[in-house]
């Protein structure tokens, strides 16, 4: 199944680096040839002071506070790896919300 890296890049992500952190996961996945995998930006999560905000849709994996040095094992948790627990801090009604309005389509 395709997987969607949606990256919010409003205002609070994006001043903590969530640019760059797109640009980077766009170079990484495509280095290594995942046609399977797309990067997108993404509006805003709602949980703006968590930021930078990245969510792994449709497998539902939220990893909050990215720092660049986190995408190694993001890409390893894509490949089969271990869930990133240390990223997952984002209350569980909210990712439900979003989880939810995601399955819409909405995106
Ligand atoms: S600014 Fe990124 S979640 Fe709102």
């Amino acid at each position: 199944m395709k997987q969607i890296f949606l990256v919010c890049q409003n205002v609070d992500c994006k001043s903590r680096g969530s640019e760059q952190l797109m640009k980077e996961l766009e170079r990484q996945v495509a280095e290594r040839g995942l046609s399977d995998v797309e990067v997108r930006s993404y509006i805003c999560f709602g949980a703006c002071q968590d930021g930078p905000n990245i969510v792994l849709y449709p497998e539902k994996s939220w990893y909050a506070g990215v720092k660049m040095e986190d995408l190694k094992d993001i890409m390893n948790h894509l490949a089969g790896g271990p869930d990133v627990k240390r990223l997952d801090k984002i209350d569980a009604s909210l990712k439900e919300l979003i989880y939810q309005l995601l399955d819409t389509g909405v995106f």
